[in-house]
């Protein structure tokens, strides 16, 4: 971690399509902004009391506004308040605008697009919902979703919210072991899938992986099944279901189950440093707002306006800015099913144009991809509908920022590069379009109730003061964080809260700059950042030391111009295996198999022996090194059991 951020830094002010044009930001001066954030921060009960009584609609009122602390890991918000997470999505909208449109979906072939409305959305829900319950899916249960991105996907989602049921979203490029691991540790019962996915004009066999999943997830009692390509799938009789026959059973409304502020809304794994992956816990008050306030702030979110998520509904992004959060808000959300680059590279642009998308959110690896690929497939294109631009996942690198903000933003639009996690359940550093200036790879500033510690990871003590590096932690509960990790509260201790006592940390190394502006840093755990998917490198390697090869594995991330970090692999065999062509393309199926296809390791080296210190740790650090091309700093190495 360095603190490269020096008076150098070009600052763009606030631009003047959003001072001067219409509609006015929410926020639309630095002054109102700190006045809004300290109130927030200061006072977070009646600043977030206050909110949580606008934002939400209650079936019972809460009294208490927050309890419990970072340092007991027992926070909760709005305590006695009832709500039902789907009637503020959907009904709330479907009474007050039934013709708007909620979702437009953009297929997978361009023009191939379906718009729902509001009060096709609630009937569709409904309908849905009134199937779970058929299937004996009950309040608290947890559900398994594995879809392709289609408006399903949404509509599974909020049907699980209405009957206060659990989902459990894993990322359709997940294998199926990966699957099989989820579904095993929420113990669903239920598993919503399709027969196939499409994705970049190639048909993706989901059903299948499923099938593959449940030989080892004996809890799953069913299987819904979206026919979206109407391929053959193989079929489980009396554990398979078409959706199509179970809806048409069922009548279009279903009744809200109220649940209480704190029930859980979803679980989402992710990865940590080590183990495996965690079933992250949010609640369904505290994060409902958390996504409709930074929706609206960040995004200076307005009616009418048409906001475009690219991210995928099965990760954080797509749960908090493709669905809650502009749902939260009666937004027309738009549901991508294809890729940037298909059928060509001017894929985003003509969708911005299409439907005269205002906001547009996706991440660093894909306008890195995009500007590679050159400017000539943007030429012709009508982007001026656009207001906000945002980039989330990883850094964003001045020159792809700038680029971003050149070609796609035309120098008029506000970018906002949005810093947060999984765990955060919605952003906590960013830039508010009309009243932060930005520095071009900078986070910028706090979002409304979070108060950022940069700590010297040491010692734990919080650094003061502008000019300074450390590792980032939040110093007071917000509403969205997360509660728990799923039947694994010590874990969640541990991985959050313990390791700097009353802090929660992120995990993530950050600087303040003189200016008070904050760099993320990236990881300074065993995390590594793929392209914005994230990687546990214990995960990869437990992966390889599967193959019967493999004696050792270690996995170290290096820098990539293209997806941010990429995995580097080295592997020892095991005594009487020898190296052989084909044996690296085979511990690479490996880790496809067991983890899913983004994972795959862009160099395996087998190699006689790893780096150890005399107690037998691999020294990470230093293949690390060697993998970025900083030989010339390998250290200290004299704790090597051989140096050589
Ligand atoms: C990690 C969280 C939250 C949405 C997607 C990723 C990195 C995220 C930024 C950003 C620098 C960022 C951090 C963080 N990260 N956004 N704007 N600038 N780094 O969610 O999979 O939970 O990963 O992504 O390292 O800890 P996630």
């Amino acid at each position: 971690m360095t603190a490269d951020s020096s008076a150098s830094d070009p600052v763009f002010p606030v631009p003047e399509r959003l001072l001067n044009g219409k509609p006015t930001p929410f926020v639309s001066s630095f002054e109102e902004y700190k006045k809004l954030w300290e109130e927030s921060v200061q006072d977070p009960t009646s600043f977030f009391g206050k909110l949580g009584r606008e934002t939400l609609t209650w079936s019972k009122p809460f009294e208490t506004v927050m309890s419990g602390s970072l340092l007991e890991g027992d926070v909760a918000w709005f305590l006695e308040g009832e709500l039902n997470a789907c009637y503020n999505c959907v009904d709330r909208h479907a009474l007050a605008q039934p013709n708007k449109v909620a979702i437009i979906h953009e297929g997978d072939e361009p023009g191939n697009v379906r718009k729902i409305t509001y009060s096709e959305l609630l009937r569709e829900v409904c309908r849905l919902a009134n199937v779970f319950t058929s299937l004996d899916v009950r309040k608290g249960d947890t559900v398994a979703i594995y879809m392709p991105m289609v408006p399903e996907t949404v509509m599974a989602m909020l049907a699980c919210a209405r009957i206060g049921a659990v989902h459990s979203v894993v990322f359709a490029g997940f294998s199926s072991d990966s699957l099989r691991d989820r579904i095993n540790d929420c113990g669903a019962r239920l598993v919503l899938t399709a027969d196939e996915g499409r994705r970049g004009g190639k048909n993706i066999a989901t059903k299948r992986i499923v099938d593959e999943a449940l030989k080892g997830s004996p809890s799953v009692d069913h299987v819904l099944v979206l026919r979206r390509t109407g391929s053959e799938v193989p079929w489980a009789d009396g554990r398979d279901l078409w959706w199509h026959d179970e809806i048409e059973k069922t009548r279009p409304y279903c009744p809200p189950t109220n649940v209480n502020a704190e029930d859980p809304l979803f679980l989402l794994y992710t990865s940590g440093s080590t183990g495996t992956p965690k079933g992250v816990m949010h609640t369904t008050a505290g994060y409902l707002l958390g996504a409709a306030l930074t929706l609206k702030y960040i995004f200076d979110y307005h009616e009418n306006d048409v906001y475009a998520c690219m991210a995928d509904v099965g990760w954080i992004t797509g749960h908090t800015y493709l669905l809650y959060g502009p749902l939260m808000n009666g937004a027309t959300t738009v549901v991508f099913e294809s890729t940037p680059t298909y059928p060509t590279p001017s894929r985003f642009w003509d969708l911005i144009q299409t439907h005269k998308v205002t906001q547009f959110y996706t991440a660093p690896t894909a306008i890195r991809a995009l500007r590679r690929l050159g400017d000539k497939w943007l030429e012709g294109y009508d982007l001026s509908t656009l207001r906000v631009i945002g980039s989330v996942g990883e850094p964003i690198n001045p020159e792809a920022w700038h680029w971003y903000n050149e070609k796609v933003g035309r120098n008029v639009c506000a970018v906002v590069d949005t810093y947060w996690q999984t765990e955060t359940g919605s952003i906590v550093v960013s830039p508010l379009p009309g009243a932060i200036s930005t520095k071009p790879g900078s986070a910028t500033f706090p979002f409304f109730g979070i108060k950022p510690a940069v700590l010297d990871p040491q010692s734990g003590k919080e650094l003061e003061g502008n000019d300074v590096t450390g590792v980032l932690a939040i110093s007071q509960p917000w509403p969205s964080m997360a509660r728990t990790v799923y039947k694994n509260h010590n874990r969640y201790l541990d991985t959050y809260l313990k390791p700097y006592k009353g802090y929660y940390f992120t995990g993530d190394g950050a600087t303040r700059d003189k200016d008070g502006y904050i760099w993320i840093r990236g990881r300074v755990d065993d995390v590594i950042n793929v392209s914005g998917h994230r990687l546990s490198t214990a995960e990869i390697e437990s992966a390889l030391i599967l193959h019967p090869a493999v004696a050792e594995a270690a996995v170290v991330g290096g820098n990539d111009e293209l997806t941010g970090q990429c995995i580097h692999a080295y592997c020892t065999l095991k005594p009487n295996v020898e190296d052989s062509e084909g044996l690296e393309k085979e511990l690479s199926l490996q880790v496809r198999k067991v983890i899913g296809p983004f994972a795959t390791p862009k160099r395996i080296y087998v190699v006689p022996d790893l780096p150890k210190t005399r107690s037998g740790k691999i020294m990470r650090r230093i293949l690390r090194k060697i993998v970025n091309n900083e030989q010339d700093q390998l250290g200290d190495t004299s704790t090597l059991a051989e140096p050589a």
